[in-house]
């Protein structure tokens, strides 16, 4: 299988399961509250995509207040894109616009700030996602509209869904819906959270993998409550074979004040075959340099042949400043970052210097 990004599906729906209404002004959906969380997962995430209906119907920026600008990107077989669309006049970073081939004579020169990528024939959107792996793009924001969202779950490529519940009917049966009819994955997805934010609620779902992964980072991030009094991180780590069985756990300080977890669970592996295909779960993004040992957690991971790495928090530069998810990434490793659950990271380094932990749910 091809390395493609996370994928976050966001949407916001009226009771009656509509994107808009069928009127030239776009409806209203979210409270303001959810605006500004919306901003912020725009924030933290590598590229937002938009179907070129949602493009031609509001005209958005897709931009974020609380992070960098990020990379753009749409898909189009008809082409019909206005190039002074926001879409392509707002923001620093790049923008993509995937079609199918043969591509529409002329769309390169008539979308003079963006690039245009070949997503085959037919579209393959998973020729598409393995694309924006390659350009470095972790973690996307899928952000609709029904055609979008549809083939993307269809497709079986999301992993977690945002979807947002408003209060009002829309009643127009031409109205977009969030999902149209089609071939879904079977099974119930793993709801994470329920927040409301003023009139409206937050519904966060996790799917497959997501789910499995977010219940085991959960589990390591616990690991470190058994971390001895420390002035340095506390961090919990597992290692799971390509079933999800545990093959060894470690936690920073377990055997010696210098340990950090991902070198102790590694210790306790020497060169098990099970490596080749195991995910290593940290809570705290792998070291790539340190003041208390030559070889950083990076570089043990790296040479055990781990080739997926999923973490709860970036490591903020209170000792050195960490390149570790950028190094593992840039080494073909697939890195998946589930900030999520952060805060009860820093909840539990709260003794660090400038460290305060946001009140966890
Ligand atoms: N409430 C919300 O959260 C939210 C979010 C986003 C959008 N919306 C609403 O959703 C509505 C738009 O939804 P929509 O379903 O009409 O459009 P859409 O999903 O935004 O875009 C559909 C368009 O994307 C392109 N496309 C999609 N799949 C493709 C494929 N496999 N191959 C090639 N091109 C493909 C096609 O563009 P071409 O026609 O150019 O070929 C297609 O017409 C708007 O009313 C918007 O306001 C609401
Ligand atoms: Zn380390």
């Amino acid at each position: 299988m091809s390395k493609r990004p996370y994928v976050l599906a966001s949407a916001a729906m009226s009771l009656d399961g509509r994107l808009d209404d069928t009127s030239d002004t776009r409806l209203l959906l979210s409270s303001s509250a959810d605006f500004t969380r919306v901003d912020r997962v725009r924030g933290s995430v590598d590229a937002i995509l938009v179907g070129a209906n949602t493009i031609r119907a509001d005209n958005p920026r897709l931009l974020s207040a609380s992070g960098p600008d990020p990379v753009k990107v749409t898909l189009t077989s008809t082409g019909n894109l206005d190039p002074d669309a926001r879409f392509f006049t707002t923001g620093d970073a790049a923008k993509l616009v995937y079609a199918p081939t043969p591509l529409v004579p002329g769309l390169t020169e008539r979308l003079p700030r963006a690039t245009v990528a070949d997503a085959g024939d037919p579209f393959d959107l998973h020729r598409m996602l393995a694309d924006l792996a390659a350009r470095g793009i972790g973690r996307l924001m899928v952000e609709g509209g029904e055609r979008v969202h549809t083939m993307f779950f269809t497709e079986d490529v999301v992993d977690e869904l945002h979807l947002v519940v408003a209060p009002l009917f829309v009643g127009d049966e031409h109205a977009p819906r969030f999902v149209g009819p089609g071939k879904y994955p079977q099974g119930r997805m793993l709801l994470a959270e329920v927040r409301q934010l003023e009139d409206v609620v937050l519904l966060r779902y996790l799917t497959g993998q997501a789910a499995k992964d977010h219940a085991r980072l959960r589990e390591a991030v616990a690991l470190a409550d058994n971390c001895p009094p420390s002035t340095t991180f506390r961090v919990g780590a597992i290692v799971t074979d390509a079933d999800d069985r545990v093959l060894a756990t470690g936690y920073s300080g377990e055997t010696d004040p210098h340990d950090h977890a991902e070198e102790v669970a590694l210790a306790k592996l020497g060169d098990d075959p099970g490596l080749a295909t195991a995910t290593i779960y940290s809570s705290l993004e792998p070291c790539s340099s340190r003041t208390s040992r030559p070889k950083s957690c990076t570089r043990h991971i790296l040479e055990a042949g781990i080739p997926r790495i999923v973490f709860a928090w970036r490591e903020p530069a209170v000792f050195v400043d960490c390149v570790g998810a950028e190094t593992l990434r840039a080494a073909g490793r697939e890195v998946i970052e589930l900030p999520e659950l952060a805060d009860l990271v820093k909840h539990t380094n709260s003794h660090l210097p400038g460290v305060t932990a946001e009140p966890t749910s």
